[in-house]
Order: C-alpha cells, then sequence, then structure tokens
C-alpha cells in the first residue's frame, strides 16, 4: 500500500495506521472506478479521495463479466428505447424492482455507452460502425453491447486509464474489516493491508462500499473463491443498515462442469452471449428440452427459467455423466465463434474442447445477489455518509436480473452516486476520537485470533457455509429444508469461535475475515427465504409454487438491539407513467428471430 498522506497513531494497545482521506470507495471494480471518476469530473480534488481493492490493480470481479451491457441505443432495433429496457427489467424482476433505480439506470444507459464508446472502450461494432447489440435472455430486443465475450475486462480497463488520468489514488491488497459508524453517521473504517499484515484506520468523511455481491458461499459459484463472500452488505449490516431482498440469489443457467473441466473450472461462467449468438441446449436425450419448458422464447428466456429447465434435466436423470446438459453452438462456423465468443472459443479450446465440433458441458451456478444493502435514490444507506452501490446495493433487479443489468447498473449508478455524493460532500460531524476508540477495540479483537490454534479451518468452514447453502438455500427451496439449513449455520458459527489461524497476511485470516461476513449474509438468505412463503423469479419454493401477490414486498433484515437480525417487509412502489406504458404495450422477444 503506498498512500501519500499517511501518519502513524497508537491507539490504546494496537498500532495502527491512520489515513485522513475525504472519501473512502471500497470496492476497484467498475462500480468504484465510475463513480471515482464522477466525483473528480463534479469537482471533488483526487487527493482527497482513495480507492481501495481487495486484489490487485485491474483484477477485480468486474473483468469476468463477460457477455455485455444493457443500453437502448436500437443500433439493430430503433424501436428500443429505454422505457422498454425498464419494463423488461421490472417484468424479469417480478415487479419487486425499485422502478426509480431501474429508471436510474435504463434512462441513464444510452448517454453511458456512447461515453464508454468516447473514451476508447474497444466495443464490438455493427456494420454501422456504431457498437454491435445481441440478444440477451428475457430482453424485448437486441439491447446488450459488448466488446467480444471479454466486456467488463474492457470496461474496466477503460475506466482505469480515465481514473488515471484523473490521477485518482488507488491501494492494492487492503482488506476493510470494519465499518465505524454511530447515531446514523460513518466516521471512518478499519481494516488491514494483506501486503504488510498492518492495521488501518481510515478517517473519511464518505465511504463507498462498491464492494460486491455474495454468491461465492454457495458451493457452485461463478466467481474466484475469495470475491463476492458478502463483504459489503455485511459491513453495511454490522454497521447497522438494512439489507433487503436478500434471498433473491440468480443461478445462472450455464457454469462450467468440474467433472468435466476439472475443479479449478467448476462453476464458472460460460457467457450467455453463447446462448444468444444461436447456441442451443440439449439434454444427454439429444432433446432441446427448452421447447418443453418456454417454447417462445426457449433458450433466451429469462435466467431463473433456463437455470431452473437445467437443473430438472439433470435432477430427473436426462443430464450427462459429469452432470450437466450440453449447450453446442457448433452450428455456427469457426471464424464467426472466435470473433463473438473469443475467450469462450479459446478457454474450451485449451481444455481440447472445439465449440464449433462440438458442444460442451455446463450446469447452473450461482452468479449474482440481488439482494444487497438498502439505499435512496443516490445509492445513500441508512447511514449517512455511508453510500452503496453496484452488486452491493439491493433494488434495482428485484427477484431476478437480466443479463447485462449489471456492468449497466455499475456505471449508471456510479455516475448518479458520484453526482450526489460530491453535492453532499462535506458531509459534517464526522468525530475522530470515537472512531480511533473502535477502530481500537476492533483491532484488539483481530490480534485475539491471530497465530490461534482452535480446532477448526477458517476455509473448511466456509466450505461448509457454501454446502449448506447449496443444499438448503439453492434453486429450489422449501420450508422445512430452509430450517434444517438455519440448524447448520447455527452449528458452523459456533465452530467459528474456535478457529486457527495465522498472521495478517495469511491466507486462513483472509479467510477468518470471509467467514465472519459470510455468516451474517448466509443468515439473512436463509431467514428471508423462509419468510417469503411464494415462489418469485429466482426465489422458488416448493412447498409454495406460485406467487403471492401479497408478498409483492421487499423483506429487510437490520440488527436488533441485542445483536439479533430482525425481519420486516416494506411496501414497493410503482412504475413512472412512461414506464407503465411501456409495460402495458406487452413487449417481449420474439425468439424465432434468432434461428
Ligand atoms: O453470461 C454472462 O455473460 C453474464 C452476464 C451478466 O451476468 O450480466
Amino acid at each position: 500500500m503506498s498512500i501519500d498522506n499517511e501518519a502513524t497513531s497508537s491507539g490504546d494497545g494496537q498500532e495502527y495506521e491512520t489515513i485522513d482521506q475525504k472519501v473512502l470507495i471500497v470496492g476497484a471494480g467498475a462500480a468504484g472506478a465510475r463513480t471515482a471518476i464522477e466525483l473528480v469530473d463534479q469537482g471533488v480534488n483526487p487527493e482527497d479521495m482513495l480507492v481501495i481493492g481487495k486484489r490487485g490493480h485491474g483484477d477485480a470481479h468486474t473483468t469476468w463479466a463477460r457477455g455485455g451491457i444493457n443500453g437502448a441505443l436500437g443500433t439493430h432495433d430503433p424501436e428500443d428505447d429505454w422505457t422498454i429496457h425498464a419494463a423488461d427489467t421490472l417484468n424479469e424482476g417480478h415487479f419487486v424492482n425499485d422502478p426509480e433505480k431501474v429508471e436510474t439506470v435504463t434512462q441513464r444507459m444510452p448517454d453511458q455507452l456512447q461515453q464508454l464508446d468516447d473514451w476508447g472502450m474497444p466495443f464490438s461494432r455493427a456494420d454501422s460502425g456504431e457498437p454491435d447489440q445481441r440478444y440477451f435472455g428475457g430482453q424485448s430486443f437486441r439491447r446488450t453491447a459488448f466488446a467480444g465475450d471479454h466486456t467488463g475486462e474492457s470496461m474496466l480497463n477503460t475506466l482505469i486509464d480515465q481514473a488515471q488520468d484523473r490521477s485518482i489514488p488507488y491501494s492494492e491488497n487492503v482488506f476493510i474489516t470494519r465499518l465505524i459508524a454511530d447515531d446514523g453517521r460513518i466516521h471512518g473504517a478499519a481494516g488491514y493491508d494483506m501486503d504488510a499484515g498492518e492495521f488501518v484506520v481510515f478517517d473519511s468523511d464518505a465511504v463507498l462500499l462498491a464492494a460486491g455481491g455474495y454468491t461465492s458461499i454457495f458451493h457452485r459459484h461463478s466467481s474466484r473463491d475469495d470475491e463476492n463472500t458478502g463483504d459489503g452488505p455485511a459491513l453495511a449490516y454490522q454497521a447497522g443498515a438494512r439489507l433487503m431482498d436478500m434471498e433473491f440469489v440468480q443461478f445462472h443457467p450455464t457454469g462450467m462442469v468440474g467433472d468435466r473441466y476439472g475443479d479449478d473450472w467448476d462453476g464458472r461462467l460460460v457467457t450467455e452471449a453463447v446462448r444468444g449468438e444461436g447456441g442451443h441446449l440439449y439434454n444427454a436425450d439429444g432433446e432441446r428440452f427448452m421447447e418443453r419448458y418456454s417454447p417462445d422464447q426457449m433458450e433466451l428466456d429469462a435466467r431463473d427459467v433456463v437455470a431452473r429447465a437445467n437443473a430438472q434435466e439433470i435432477s430427473e436423470g436426462r443430464g450427462t455423466d459429469d452432470g450437466g446438459v450440453y449447450l453446442d453452438i457448433s452450428h455456427r462456423d469457426a471464424e464467426f465463434i472466435e470473433e463473438r465468443l473469443p475467450r469462450m472459443y479459446q478457454r474450451f479450446g485449451d481444455l481440447g474442447v472445439d465449440m464449433a465440433e462440438e458442444p460442451v458441458e455446463v450446469a447452473p451456478t450461482a452468479h449474482y445477489g440481488m439482494g444487497g444493502v438498502v439505499v435512496d435514490k443516490d445509492g445513500q444507506t441508512d447511514i449517512q455518509g455511508l453510500y452503496a452501490i453496484g452488486e452491493t446495493m439491493a433494488g434495482v433487479h428485484g427477484a431476478n436480473r437480466l443479463g447485462g443489468n449489471s456492468l449497466a447498473e455499475t456505471i449508471a449508478f456510479g455516475e448518479a452516486t458520484g453526482e450526489a455524493m460530491a453535492e453532499h460532500l462535506p458531509v459534517g460531524g464526522r468525530d475522530s476520537e470515537f472512531l480511533h476508540d473502535r477502530a481500537d477495540s476492533h483491532f484488539g479483537d483481530l490480534s485475539r485470533i491471530v497465530d490461534t490454534d482452535g480446532q477448526h479451518d477458517p476455509e473448511d468452514l466456509l466450505d461448509e457455509l457454501r454446502a449448506t447453502l447449496w443444499t438448503h438455500a439453492g434453486i429450489l427451496r422449501d420450508g422445512d429444508s430452509l430450517s434444517e439449513g438455519l440448524t447448520e449455520l447455527a452449528q458452523i458459527r459456533e465452530k467459528a469461535s474456535d478457529i486457527e489461524v495465522g498472521g495478517p497476511t495469511s491466507r486462513s485470516f483472509e479467510f477468518a475475515m470471509n467467514l465472519g461476513f459470510a455468516l451474517d449474509v448466509a443468515e439473512s438468505i436463509l431467514k428471508g427465504a423462509v419468510k417469503r412463503t411464494e415462489s418469485r423469479g429466482a426465489h422458488a419454493r416448493t412447498d409454495y409454487p406460485d406467487a403471492d401477490p401479497d408478498l409483492r414486498v421487499n423483506i429487510t433484515a437490520q440488527q436488533d438491539s441485542v445483536g439479533g437480525m430482525g425481519l420486516k417487509t416494506e411496501p414497493v412502489e410503482e412504475p413512472s407513467k412512461a414506464v407503465q406504458d411501456a409495460l402495458d404495450e406487452g413487449h417481449e422477444l420474439d425468439y424465432h428471430h434468432l434461428e
């Protein structure tokens, strides 16, 4: 970590560094980078901010987002517009999205795509020279702009170039372990430098959580093991903010199958773009089974529908010997696949599979948490000065996210939240004495687990938790199984109080931190799923197979006065007239365009 204005401070017992920075951005993916850029463009001095990431520079999870980014540009389908994009988002979110946030994203996206283009993002191009747009699931028109199948990586590189042009400071391998807030006001954050093993306090006027989501706490997941472990939502929750809709977990239909391609690849994404470019799904009997599940939208129905279809084929014995179904694009020629899906083509080629000649094997994988931190229209949480965006926040996607809307959310809210933060700075009321007092006590707690010799390895406990969630809060759920999941969770919590951990530079220390966050997030998922006695979008309960109109609500979770987790329901707002009109027009993808 190298930061200019650092100072060393000593608390009641623990040595730590203090970094005084007006704005701290936790997370260096697209959401964090785009917000930082906007802050500078709104007049905030880059020297007053710091972006920190848990990984190396440029290696955020954004780089794994592949197939594209949505915005109603109308490159091929001029009848598309942002209201139809909003209508599709609400429709597939099963109307528990926050319509205002949906509009923030969909209304801003055409300009955001234009701006990325101006900033040099290497979009794939249509013959007209405009950014090309492909079909993605559940969308009425071709609305997903892309750079081959490395859209996230190309977008993050573009944003990093812009951030560097603005001299925005960045620090890598820093892990935030606690936010420090009281009376509904943020005072800063505490964490440690993962390289040096030193504790650090950030004395900050405003903190933005752009720290990703929580799906790698499921057994099969599309993220790398040490990202999307729930840090963002858990940090906010532990500081007193509300979480919302945590039970809505997206299972992507097409994750790689470990038994065929090896454990390192298990669950990793085979982009939806393979289906968007015409790929078909077959079971082991050679049947194109989506004809039974969704004859109109076929492989491009919403992700929850296709994921459940894949899971059902596998569980009813029509899967492959390795536990998947086949995804086949071999009816397209090699040149086409290489141009449109270069990373997939190369990855499978390296594994000995030529996608132009044969199908690949896929099965559902936990991919995205629609739930997250409750924020207002500016991205501010219940805690003044604490903001959350990207996968860390809740509200845009409802019960099921459209593919291509996550990258869209990062930059649309990056701009919106950056504008709002800049306007509200300085927030005022920062209490450094309180900050240091709480940080000192937190570091005391962390020091007590350094070099401990308990019975349980934190990474093993994380794996146990992953198995619990996969089994009890997976694609299909029911009340009894969810309750068993809560019992298992309590047992894992108990074990987590007796762990074997090395020093702060060790992997076991990092996993111990991840475990602490993952346990709270798992509790919110399981409890939300118990409370939601219906099926809606990605939340499918076999004991309540239909949607219940009375449960068209959001479920929030917040710490109660004795540290337990209390759940409430909150009403959902209605869309604006413009978006309601688009909903009433009843747009829908005509899959057969693709045939
Ligand atoms: O399949 C994909 O390329 C994923 C895109 C997304 O989740 O938005």
